[in-house]
């Protein structure tokens, strides 16, 4: 196969930062090379610079045997570098095909776009791409996290890159999309492009991989052929240390009053008549496919969307939740599967994110003690390993998974009773997902109640004392912590398909 691309001896500092260190990597024609590495080992930042967004302090970069430079993104535009950005870069003010072509679009005579043109072309794209339910005339604003992810996907999929970068591009997709993506990857293994693939999620490896290198501290470890090795050397490299391959919490005694009871909750979307009970120190997993109704579970709960029909008790007192400022009143906090919207002051300091939750926790008579502020604020950062100079960098210049972690911080600081996670370690790295498993084990333990949803049958497996299955918006079983197994769960969450 042939070498497509060469990166030698990469060297990228910010301020207190050395992100890379030395860096090597080559791409072939026609393979697809995972990156791999743990949450800060500089993953994303090397991507930048292959794609001009940073450039190096040190180094080469050999596209097709010849030294380039890449001193912008137009520049590896000209080479032919296409990039899906971890964080979402689309305009969200401009309709789908206006960002599906932004700076490339057909003209006609004087100028001026041809929008006919435009609109067709997009359209022909978003077919490619399964995406026939999505208008090229509809704002970005307006479509969903995954739909954005896909158009995202398209976007880059249309530029006939012959280097295509895709980092975290399933974080945010159903198994469905996922399939898509992977099809168009193989696609464009056989026309001869290099794709280069970041992702935390070792289930994803088999069915694309070809080989991959792996980074640690801002230096590569290793390069090595996907059959050729296995997920515990993968983790070893990447960590630096052996994990314990199946973590399973501790079961908690159920015997916690009931801190929360919804009884026939249906919306007009999904949810149908969906009841369910939730105790003090419990850990309660939702499993279901996607759109299940998972997630309209908790929107519902959470004032997020509003019911059509059902009731919600708090300590046995009936409520009314319509919306999550009341919810949060009632001390039920919901850690959404988009946490970037929902949950981060990018240009605060990580210290600031995390505290303003609950200032009083950190106050005595409304004056903050910055002595214990700080050492809380540590303590999360020791916990979850936050990668992070100190507390006071602002959380835009964290990694994806680190900004991941100071939401989970921010909320495990609120002075909720009733936490629902969803999709908690989506984006956080193989050894810190014990960290946060660690932690929300902890709330339980404080008496809290937890409700986790996940996709992921070993993380729900491994921490819920109870898991109700979801289907087509109803509940379809219950399993306790002894019964659980993935076929029951795969056995439930099918049923009446
Ligand atoms: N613009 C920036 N300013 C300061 N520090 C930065 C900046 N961009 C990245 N860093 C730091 O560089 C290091 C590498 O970050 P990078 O985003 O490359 O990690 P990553 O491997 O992609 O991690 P993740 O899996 O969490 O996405 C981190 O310590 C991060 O905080
Ligand atoms: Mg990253």
């Amino acid at each position: 196969m042939k070498k497509i691309l060469k990166m030698r001896g990469i060297c990228k500092s910010f301020p207190g930062v050395k992100a890379l260190d030395d860096v090597q990597m080559d791409v072939q024609s026609g393979e697809v090379h995972v990156l791999l590495g743990e949450n800060g080992a500089g993953k994303s930042t090397l991507m930048k610079i292959l794609a001009g967004v940073y450039r190096a302090d040190r180094g080469t970069i050999e596209i097709d045997g010849r030294q380039v430079q890449i001193r912008n993104t137009k520049e590896a535009k000209q080479h032919r570098v296409g990039i899906i950005f971890q964080e979402f870069n689309l305009i969200p003010h401009l309709t789908v095909a206006e960002n599906i072509f932004l700076g490339r679009e057909p003209r006609v005579l004087r100028g001026m776009v041809n929008i006919k043109r435009l609109i067709g072309d997009a359209e022909r794209v978003l077919r490619e791409m399964n995406l026939h339910h999505i208008s090229p005339r509809t704002l970005v604003q307006d479509l969903g996290v995954a739909e954005q992810q896909m158009v995202e996907i398209a976007k880059a999929l249309s530029t006939q890159s012959r280097i295509l970068i895709l980092d975290e591009p399933t974080a945010a997709l159903t198994e469905q999309e996922i399939e898509t993506l992977f099809d168009k990857v193989r696609d464009l293994k056989a026309k001869g492009v290099g794709v280069i693939y970041i992702s935390h999620r070792f289930e994803e490896f088999p069915h694309i991989a070809d080989r991959v290198t792996v980074m640690r501290d801002g230096c590569t470890v290793s390069t090595l052929n996907y059959s050729e090795t296995s997920d515990e050397e993968l983790i070893r490299l990447m960590v630096g240390r052996n994990l314990q391959n199946q973590w399973r919490a501790q079961g908690t005694p159920s015997d916690g009053k009931e801190l929360l009871r919804v009884t026939n909750l249906s919306t007009r979307s999904r949810l149908r008549e969906v009841s369910l009970h939730l105790n003090s120190g419990e850990i309660l997993g939702i499993a279901g496919l996607m759109g299940s109704g998972r997630t309209e579970l908790a929107r519902a709960i959470f004032g997020a969307d509003s019911i059509s029909g059902g009731d919600i008790f708090i300590r046995d007192k009936k409520v009314v939740i319509r919306s999550p400022k009341q919810a949060i009143d009632h001390g039920i906090c919901y850690l959404s599967e988009d946490r970037k919207k929902n949950g981060l002051a990018l240009n605060l300091s990580v210290r600031e994110n995390i505290t303003m939750a609950d200032m009083k926790a950190i106050s005595y008579k409304s004056v903050i003690n910055r002595r214990e502020e700080s050492a809380k604020v540590q303590s999360y950062i020791e916990q979850l390993k936050i990668k992070t100079p100190s507390a006071e960098q602002k959380v835009k210049y964290l990694s994806g998974g680190n900004q991941q972690k100071v939401v989970i911080a921010k909320w495990l600081h609120s002075k909720s009773q009733i936490f629902i996670f969803d999709e908690p370690t989506r984006g956080i790295d193989v050894g810190a997902k014990t960290e946060v498993y660690e932690l929300i084990r902890q709330l339980a333990r404080r008496g809290k109640a937890v409700m986790v949803i996940s996709s992921e049958m070993p993380e729900l497996l491994g921490l819920s004392d109870r898991i109700l299955v979801m289907n087509e918006g109803r509940l379809t079983g219950t399993l306790t912590r002894e019964q659980a197994t993935q076929e029951k769960i795969m056995h439930y969450a099918t049923l009446g398909i």
